[in-house]
């Protein structure tokens, strides 16, 4: 009858062994939706980032626990890989994540090589972009339409440059050809899944809607199309945003004071932090 706690132990511990194993497994699967999938995907292609099927294949572990900490850190070591893949992405930075251990880092590594094996079982599910209204949109960036759960406008930290007015604020990076840089399903999937701790902060517990997310992204592609017309090479119907004139201008103009105020001061701070975190 010796046997039985004996028994009892075995089950207990394997059963433990295995849950850790299933948890850590969970985390990364978990930790790479929450704070990768906005700009990574698996198998489906590039998004922002390079599509992170079988990095496994070209990075260690050690190089790709350092690259997630800080990219720029790898870069600015001067190794030759991380320069070239940071300039293919046309200098796109991506962000630190200095709130990850190492062993989150690895659970990361581990799903991603678990998930390019085993196929896109794994995968996140490509939501359909829905169709976007560039007049809501427009409304919603600046501030003229709530949000359905009452979030922040947009320009309250970014500028668009529409009509050669100036409508928005200067703490995070003008967004007049943010289409051009990150492509359109790019940027659907940074207000989608809000990479920046600063735009998680405002919208984790104001939740923008699909709806939302549609007409902004329709909004900054038409932008983006319309700076275009500028350089010559774009010949479409700018007219269009003649419309809810009066409003705007006043609103653009007020803003455009505010702007000029605070530019300065403002465009300092934001230096001297990425400076001090590259
Ligand atoms: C805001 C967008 C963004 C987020 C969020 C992001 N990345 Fe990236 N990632 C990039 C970009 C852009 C590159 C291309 C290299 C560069 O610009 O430095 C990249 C490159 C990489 C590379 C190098 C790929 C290769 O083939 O060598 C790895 C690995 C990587 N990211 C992992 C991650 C992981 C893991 C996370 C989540 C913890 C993450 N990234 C979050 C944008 C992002
Ligand atoms: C609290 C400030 C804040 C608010 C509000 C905010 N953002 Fe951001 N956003 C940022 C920061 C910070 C970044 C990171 C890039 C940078 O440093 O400017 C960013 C990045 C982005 C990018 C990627 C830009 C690029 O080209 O790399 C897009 C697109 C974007 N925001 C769209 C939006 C939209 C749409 C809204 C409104 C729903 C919004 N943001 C509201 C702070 C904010």
């Amino acid at each position: 009858m010796k046997i039985v706690p004996h028994l009892i132990f075995v089950t207990i511990t394997l059963f433990v062994i295995s849950a850790k194993k299933l948890h850590a497994q969970k985390a990364g699967n978990e930790i790479f939706k929450e704070t990768c999938s906005a700009c990574h995907t698996v198998g489906k292609g590039k998004l922002i980032g390079p599509d992170l099927a079988n990095v496994h294949n070209h990075l260690t572990l050690d190089y790709f626990t350092k690259f997630v900490k800080s990219s720029q850190s790898v870069i600015k070591s001067g190794d030759k890989y991380a320069d070239s893949i940071f300039n293919a992405y046309g200098k796109m930075a991506m962000p630190d994540h200095p709130q990850l251990s190492e062993e989150q880092i690895k659970s990361i590594y581990d799903y991603l090589k678990e998930a390019s094996g085993g196929g896109a079982e794994e995968a996140i599910p490509e939501e359909e972009l829905l169709p976007g209204d560039i007049e809501r949109g427009r409304a919603l960036f600046v501030g003229n339409l709530r949000f359905t759960n009452s979030g922040a406008s947009c320009n309250s930290c970014h500028n668009v440059n529409i009509a050669g007015l100036i409508t928005g604020g200067a703490l995070a990076k003008d967004l007049t050809q943010s289409v051009t840089r990150l492509t359109e399903t790019g940027v659907a999937g940074v207000i989608k899944g809000l990479p920046y701790p600063q735009m998680k902060e405002t919208y984790a517990m104001h939740p923008i809607t699909p709806q939302e997310v549609a007409d902004l992204t329709t909004f900054l592609v038409y932008v983006d199309e319309k700076s275009a017309i500028k350089t010559g090479n774009y010949t479409g119907n700018y007219m269009l945003l003649g419309g809810g004139g009066g409003i705007v201008f006043l609103l653009s103009l007020y803003s455009f004071f505010w702007f000029k105020r605070k530019r300065q001061a403002v465009n300092k701070s934001v230096f001297s932090r990425q400076i001090k975190s590259a």
